[in-house]
């Protein structure tokens, strides 16, 4: 909505010629004085100003008579001139003043920052949705039994594709965007894809039975969009057991998705692929729109992951599965798109 500024400065604006006389200029002078006293903004002022003071107006028109005079009467009009412009200028300035003062008067009031609702109410914060979620998924699998591991950010392509049967020239390495470290070998040092390499290390530091889930962030050549990013944060699980089979993956998958989404829940095992697992699975959940969201691959530990982690594939078999941390915490606070919780936009962040 715009606001009345008032009518337009230059509603008379042809300058006519006035009459070279005393009375006539002084009506002028009071005239130009007046439309100035009563000009609405600064911009109205400024185009008023060049309209009765400047060379183009009326007064300066007397001003170019005066030569046609008697002498007398060029001293005696010229002076009225004069005292006329001094008029038209000092209500000029006067309006200039106020309207100048009142401009700043708005322009504070628009960026006002009242440091007192900041500092004498100091207010609460709260963990990232992303944090949410991270700390509300190690909840739940450490009700069910898992411990929390971590391992590295920046690995070695040995941890990240070679142990997990992806050797050099693995097709199944396009799967990952990878973003490659300046590090060692050319090629030998990545930012992690996946969580995934910490299976390795848990199997080679510690001794099974293995109950175990690895939270992280994991970096891949993604462009972002409503359901990828560049950085994003996976969790990673790992069981290795005597006798473990895929109805253990299954059921481990149904207990943490009611537990995280609540009872009712729906989720699917759909039929996939990864190098490090046989059978694979991709893990989806349904949205309440009937839509479904894939979440995560999972699958039984292939033998030659158990090999490179030192387990005997002959005594042991095992599930693993990685889950996006960011879809759990996007899906779970219904938000849209993935990028707004990255945005850093208070208003959005403050909600949850
Ligand atoms: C993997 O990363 C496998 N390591 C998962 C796995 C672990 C399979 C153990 C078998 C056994 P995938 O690339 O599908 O798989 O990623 C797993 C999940 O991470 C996806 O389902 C999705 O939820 C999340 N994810 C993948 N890429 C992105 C991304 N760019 N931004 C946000 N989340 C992503």
């Amino acid at each position: 909505m715009s606001t009345w500024q008032g009518p337009p400065a230059t509603c008379s604006t042809s300058p006519f010629v006035i009459e070279p006389t005393i009375d006539a200029v002084r009506r002028a002078g009071e005239d130009a004085a007046g439309r100035l006293r009563a000009a609405f903004t600064l911009d109205q002022l400024r185009e008023l100003a060049a309209e009765l003071l400047g060379k183009q107006g009326e007064l300066a028109g007397v001003k170019r008579q005066l030569g046609s005079l008697a002498p007398d009467e060029r001293r005696t009009v010229g002076q009225a001139v004069n005292e006329s412009l001094a008029l038209a200028q000092v209500a000029h300035d006067e309006r200039r003043a106020l309207l100048a003062a009142e401009a700043r008067r708005q322009q504070l009031e628009a960026e006002r920052l009242d440091l007192t609702e900041i500092t004498s109410r100091p207010r609460r914060g709260h963990l990232h949705p992303v944090t949410q979620a991270w700390q509300r998924l190690e909840d739940v699998f450490i009700g069910l039994g898992f411990r929390v591991v971590e391992g590295p950010e920046v690995e070695s392509d040995y941890y990240n594709f070679e142990a997990l049967n992806m050797g050099p020239g693995h097709p199944a390495r396009s799967m990952f965007d990878t973003l490659f470290v300046d590090y060692g070998e050319p090629g030998s040092t990545v930012l992690r894809t996946h969580t995934s390499p910490v299976q390795i290390r848990a199997m080679q530091t510690l001794t099974p039975p293995l109950y175990v889930v690895a939270p992280g962030r994991v970096f891949r050549r993604d462009t972002p969009d409503a359901t990828h990013m560049p950085v994003f944060h996976q969790i990673e699980g790992l069981v290795v057991d005597k006798g473990i089979a895929f109805a253990h993956l299954a059921g481990t998958i149904q207990a943490f998705t009611e537990a995280f989404f609540g009872p009712g829940f729906n989720s699917r095992l759909r039929p996939s692929y990864f190098p490090f697992t046989e059978p694979s699975a991709e893990f989806d959940i349904q949205r309440p729109d009937g839509s479904w969201l894939e979440l995560g691959g999972c699958g039984m530990v292939h033998p030659n992951v158990l090999r490179a982690g030192g387990i005997d594939p002959e005594e042991y078999s095992g599930f693993a599965f990685g889950i996006g941390i960011d879809r759990m915490a996007k899906e779970f606070n219904g938000v849209d798109d993935m990028r707004e919780l990255f945005a850093n936009d208070l208003r959005i962040l403050e909600q949850f």
